[in-house]
Order: structure tokens, then C-alpha cells, then sequence
């Protein structure tokens, strides 16, 4: 079946949160991590279905749903994982709160690289945890990690390593190589791995395939809490349903004692999506990969044809991660975000990511309105 990702359904004056910020202002939203297009149409056929059953009482995911999940990741991914490993969660922030409170004491450290999606910045701090952080390197082609000052920094007190991978927002899906060095450096400093890879869905670069890191081989996966969700993929994020991964029956005791009396149920609409996505939903996230493949492209092309302004092929997710600091300083502009605003484009702001000086542009949207939001961000530079 062919699916349609040239329009979208109208947001305006909608529940989302990525619209409402420019509600009756003439302002493209480009920021929120949520894609305007609709859910694929057997997620919608599902909870129609589910709708009209008409009751509503508690619910735990049903067999053919662990099936789905256990299926789809073996097929999509590689790796084939025991239902008994999986722990649901109402979303993936959720989380990683609770490996930073399952895994640490207050006063430990909690690793991680930047710049980074922003709850990763703050999820220590809410169980008296330390942050501990080593920026990433843009070597000009794509953003790669500091070994020696990783090693440096996780040798700071660090019991949890927290990876997103896919990265968000540099985009990056770290390498075989690159992950044993992460699983390596884990070993020799007896950290827990909390692997974030909501976004594993969304690679775009047939070169770069996402391999979860627990699947790099059983010593790894001892260590590992991997946690995936069908929110960004097939784009339900509003339907809060996600899961840990965690082959260590220790390490999962441990991480449902730190959810106990916190943690609700996940929603029964975000499971029964859940099922049909991860089971039929295949053809649909190809036809969407396309579209952001394509959409990808042209952001790469447009910002880095702009004086000041570069970016890095985008190997997954639909963000990219635009450096804006030579534009900053040739105009004496403090605060790009807040330009690009006033220029009719709604990004997010670098600084909340851990690196000021950048924007984060969502291009999870069809053709048309990105390139309208390009003419803006072109109008703002050399206007
Ligand atoms: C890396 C990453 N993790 C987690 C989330 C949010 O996950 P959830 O809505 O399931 O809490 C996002 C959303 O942008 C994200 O980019």
C-alpha cells in the first residue's frame, strides 16, 4: 500500500505541544521531537478496534504483544531477547530516571556525552546523583567520541554510563567499534550501561545500522538496560508505551524495586499500537525512512550552502544539529534560537542540550513545509 507522507494533517490550535507554542503566530514549529505525519494507518484500524470494545479496565501486555516486540526486534535489529527481559514503562525518560535510582547512591556519578537530549542532564540531579559529562567531537563529517577524557571522566566515582544511541541531536549511530570501546571501558570500570534507543527505528543510512549494544555479545548484555519504544518510529509518542530490556535478572530486580509504587501500568492504547506497529507496521517505516531520507538531504545542503552555518549528515533520527557559532559572531548575535523565531522558524535551543551556540531543527514533516521553513532560516542569515 502506498502511504502518503507529502501532507499532514493540520495541528493548529490542536493538544500539541509543538504547536501550541506558536499558537496565532506565524511560526513554523520545528522543535518538539514528534513528527507531523499521522500514525500509520493499522495502528489507527487497532485502537479504533480497541476503541470500540468500550472497556477500559487495568491491562498487562497480552502474549501477542510480547511476541511483536520480541519479534520485531530479532527481525529489525538482530537481537533476540527472552520476554522475561522486558520491563514496560510509560515512557523511555521514565526510564532512565529509574536506572540512575536503581543503580546509584546519592553522591555517585552518572556519565554522559554532550551535547544531549536534555532529561539525560537532569536525571541525576533528581535522585542527588552527580552528572558527569566529555563532549562529543564534530571531526567535520560526523560527531565521534574523546576516548581519553571518557576514560577520564567515568574514573570520577561513575556507576551508570547513560549512551543515546541513535544520538540525539547529532544524529550519529555509533559503530561496532566505537560500541565495544563503550562495553570495554564499562568492564574495566564495573558500570551499569543505561542505552537509550528510542530512536533505533529511524536509521536512514543503510551504511550505519543500529546495533543495540547488550547485542554486541553476553558480557555487555550483563550490564546493559536497553530501552526502546514505537513512540518516535511510528510516531505515538503521546500514547506512552515503552520498555527496558534487561538480561541480567539482578540488575532487573533491582531496577523493579526503583519503580515500585512510582511507576503506573502502561496505557492499554499504547500496547495494543505497540503490537500492530512493531508487527505490521514494517512497510510503513520504510516508506517514512524514504521521506526523511530525502528530507535529510536537503536540510544537509541548504544550512551548509548558509555563511556560518554547518551541519553533519544526519545517519538517524529526523533531527539535525546546526552549528550557528561563525554566524553568531560574524552578526554579534548572542542567542540563534531566538532569531530564527523572530524569522518565522520555531527550533530548539542548543544551550538546553548543553552546547549554546547551536540549533536543533525537526524535519519530521512533509517537503513542502521544510522547505518553507529553509526559505525562513535562509532569510534570517543573509537577510
Ligand atoms: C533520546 C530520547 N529519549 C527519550 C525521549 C522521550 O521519550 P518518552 O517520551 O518515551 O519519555 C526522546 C524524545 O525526544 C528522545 O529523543
Amino acid at each position: 500500500m502506498p502511504f502518503d507522507f507529502s501532507t499532514a494533517p493540520d495541528r493548529t490550535g490542536s493538544d500539541s505541544i509543538k504547536w501550541r507554542r506558536y499558537a496565532g503566530r506565524d511560526v513554523i514549529p520545528m522543535w518538539v521531537a514528534d513528527m507531523d505525519f499521522s500514525a500509520p494507518p493499522a495502528v489507527l484500524d487497532a485502537l479504533h478496534a480497541r476503541i470500540d470494545h468500550g472497556v477500559f479496565g487495568y491491562a498487562d501486555p497480552w502474549p501477542s504483544v510480547l511476541e511483536a516486540v520480541v519479534e520485531g526486534i530479532a527481525r529489525d535489529h538482530a537481537w533476540r531477547i527472552q520476554p522475561e527481559w522486558l520491563v514496560w514503562l510509560p515512557g523511555v525518560v521514565t526510564g532512565f530516571n529509574v536506572a540512575v535510582r536503581a543503580v546509584g547512591q546519592p553522591g555517585d556519578g552518572v556519565f554522559t556525552a554532550t551535547p544531549v537530549y536534555p532529561p539525560f542532564l537532569h536525571a541525576p540531579a533528581n535522585f542527588e546523583q552527580r552528572l558527569v559529562t566529555t563532549p562529543l567531537v564534530n571531526s567535520g563529517q560526523r560527531w565521534e567520541w574523546n576516548w581519553p577524557a571518557t576514560e577520564a571522566a567515568v574514573a570520577d566515582g561513575v556507576r551508570l554510563f547513560m549512551l543515546c544511541n541513535p544520538h540525539n541531536p547529532v544524529g550519529r549511530v555509533f559503530d561496532r567499534d566505537e560500541l565495544g570501546r563503550i562495553a570495554a571501558l564499562a568492564e574495566r570500570h564495573d558500570l551499569v550501561i543505561c542505552s537509550d534507543e528510542i530512536h533505533c527505528g529511524l536509521v536512514l543510512d543503510p551504511a550505519t545500522p543500529h546495533i543495540p549494544i547488550a547485542a554486541l555479545d553476553e558480557q555487555v548484555a550483563r550490564r546493559s538496560i536497553t530501552l526502546m519504544a514505537p513512540s518516535k518510529t511510528w510516531n505515538i509518542p503521546a500514547l506512552y508505551c515503552a520498555f527496558a530490556i534487561i538480561p541480567d535478572p539482578t540488575l532487573r530486580a533491582r531496577y523493579k524495586r526503583a519503580m515500585a509504587g512510582i511507576v503506573p501500568h502502561v496505557n492499554v492504547l499504547g500496547l495494543t499500537a505497540t503490537e500492530v506497529a512493531y508487527r505490521d507496521c514494517g512497510p510503513w517505516r520504510e516508506a517514512l525512512i524514504a521521506t526523511l531520507r530525502s528530507n535529510a538531504a536537503r536540510v544537509v545542503e541548504a544550512i551548509n550552502a548558509l555563511p556560518g552555518l554547518s551541519t553533519t549528515p544526519v545517519e538517524a533520527t529526523y533531527l539535525a544539529w546546526i552549528d550557528c557559532r561563525d554566524w553568531l559572531a560574524a552578526k554579534g548575535i548572542d542567542n540563534a534560537a531566538r532569531h530564527f523565531e523572530q524569522a518565522g522558524v520555531g527550533l530548539s535551543d542548543g544551550k538546553d542540550f548543553g552546547l549554546p551556540g547551536f540549533v536543533r531543527l525537526n524535519f519530521g514533516c512533509p517537503a513542502a513545509r521544510l522547505e518553507e521553513g529553509l526559505a525562513r532560516i535562509r532569510r534570517a542569515v543573509t537577510g
